[in-house]
C-alpha cells in the first residue's frame, strides 16, 4: 500500500472515530471535535503535499532527438509548397538546358560596372535613368535586369569558344525597380537572361530558339515576331512578341523581351574578339509568361504572400 494509500485509509477511520461524538457528554464534545478536526486538516495536507510530489516526478521527459514515426508528426502543419514562380522558374531552365544551354545564377546585389559599364552604356548616358535603379547607401544597385550576368557569363565560359566550341548560357534571376505599382507593374520580378557566341551566331538561330522556347513552354505551335527596340548591350536591337496563347483565345500579340546581337564593345570588355565571334543575347519576364499560361491579370498576387492565391496551385 503506498504512503497516500495509507494516509485514506487514516482519513477514513478518523471519520468513523468522528461519529462516536454524539455517545460524549456534551461538555466534552467540542474539545474531541477540535481534535478530530485538527488530524484530519494534518492528514488532508500530507495528502496534498505527497500528490504534488508524485506529479512532478510522474512527469515523462520528451526525447525531443528521436526519430518520429512514420506519417506521425510530433505537431501536426500545414505544409508549403514551392511558389508558383519558382515552380514555372525550373520549367523554364529545364527547356533550355536540354537545348543544351548552361545555367548560372543571377545575383540581388550587383554594381555599376556590371550594370551599366560592361554593358556598354555610355557614361552619363540618359539610358543609365531608364531603368529606375534602386541604390544601397554604399552604391550597390540592386540588379534591375538580368543582363547584370551577361559580362561574367562572357568570362566564365570564354574558354569553350577558346577550344573551339561556343557560349550557351541561361541565367535567371530577380530584379528591381524603383516603380510605381500596378496590375501590370512590381518592384520586385524574375526575369530569364540568354547569351549565345560562336563564330557564326546570327540572328535567324536568335528566332529558332526563342520560338523552339515558346512552343515548348506553352506546349503549342506559336508564331514570334519582332519590332526595333533600342539597348545599348546590342546591335541590332529589338523587341520580341509571340502570339497569344491558346489558353488566352489566341488573337493578337504580346511582347515578351528585348534581344539583339552583342554589341562588339560588350564582347571586347570581356575579352572577346568580335572580329572572331559573333553573339545574340535575350531576356524577357518570367511572371508575365507565367501569367499568360494561367490567365492571371494582377501581377502583384505573386509578391503578396495570399495564401488563397498560392494554394490555388
Ligand atoms: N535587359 C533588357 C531589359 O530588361 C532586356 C534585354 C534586351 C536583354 C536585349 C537582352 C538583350 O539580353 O539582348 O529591358
Amino acid at each position: 500500500m503506498s504512503e497516500i494509500e495509507k494516509l485514506k485509509v487514516e482519513l477514513k477511520n478518523i471519520n468513523a472515530e468522528y461519529a462516536k461524538i454524539k455517545t460524549l457528554p456534551p461538555e466534552e464534545r467540542g474539545e474531541f471535535g477540535r481534535q478530530m478536526n485538527a488530524k484530519k486538516q494534518a492528514i488532508l495536507r500530507q495528502i496534498t503535499e505527497l500528490e504534488e510530489a508524485a506529479e512532478s516526478e510522474n512527469v515523462e521527459p520528451i526525447d525531443v532527438s528521436a526519430p518520429c514515426a512514420p506519417n506521425q508528426p510530433i505537431f501536426k502543419l500545414d505544409l508549403g509548397s514551392k511558389h508558383p514562380l519558382m515552380v514555372e522558374l525550373d520549367r523554364v531552365v529545364k527547356i533550355y538546358s536540354d537545348m543544351g544551354f548552361n545555367v548560372m545564377e543571377s545575383r540581388q546585389l550587383d554594381d555599376e560596372f556590371h550594370m551599366f559599364d560592361s554593358l556598354n552604356f555610355a557614361q552619363g548616358h540618359p539610358a543609365r535613368d531608364g531603368y529606375d535603379t534602386f541604390r544601397t547607401s554604399e552604391g550597390f544597385i540592386p540588379p534591375a535586369h538580368t543582363s547584370t550576368m551577361q559580362h561574367r557569363a562572357l568570362k566564365k565560359y570564354k574558354k569553350d569558344l577558346e577550344n573551339g566550341g561556343q557560349i550557351a548560357v541561361v541565367i535567371p534571376g530577380r530584379v528591381f525597380r524603383n516603380e510605381d505599382v500596378d496590375a501590370t507593374h512590381e518592384h520586385t520580378f524574375y526575369q530569364c537572361e540568354g547569351v549565345f557566341v560562336s563564330k557564326d551566331a546570327n540572328m535567324g538561330q536568335m528566332f529558332g530558339v526563342l520560338k523552339r522556347f515558346f512552343e515548348l513552354y506553352y506546349g503549342q505551335k506559336l508564331n514570334i515576331k519582332t519590332q526595333p527596340g533600342y539597348f545599348p548591350f546590342t546591335e541590332p536591337s529589338a523587341e520580341f512578341l509571340i502570339e497569344k496563347p491558346a489558353a488566352l483565345g489566341g488573337k493578337g500579340w504580346l511582347e515578351m523581351g528585348g534581344c539583339g546581337m552583342i554589341h562588339p564593345n560588350v564582347l571586347k570588355t570581356a575579352g572577346i574578339d568580335p572580329e572572331q565571334y559573333h553573339g545574340f543575347a535575350w531576356g524577357g519576364g518570367i511572371d508575365r509568361l507565367v501569367m499568360l499560361k494561367y490567365g492571371l491579370n494582377d501581377v502583384r498576387y505573386f509578391e503578396s504572400g495570399k495564401l488563397d492565391f498560392l494554394e490555388e496551385f
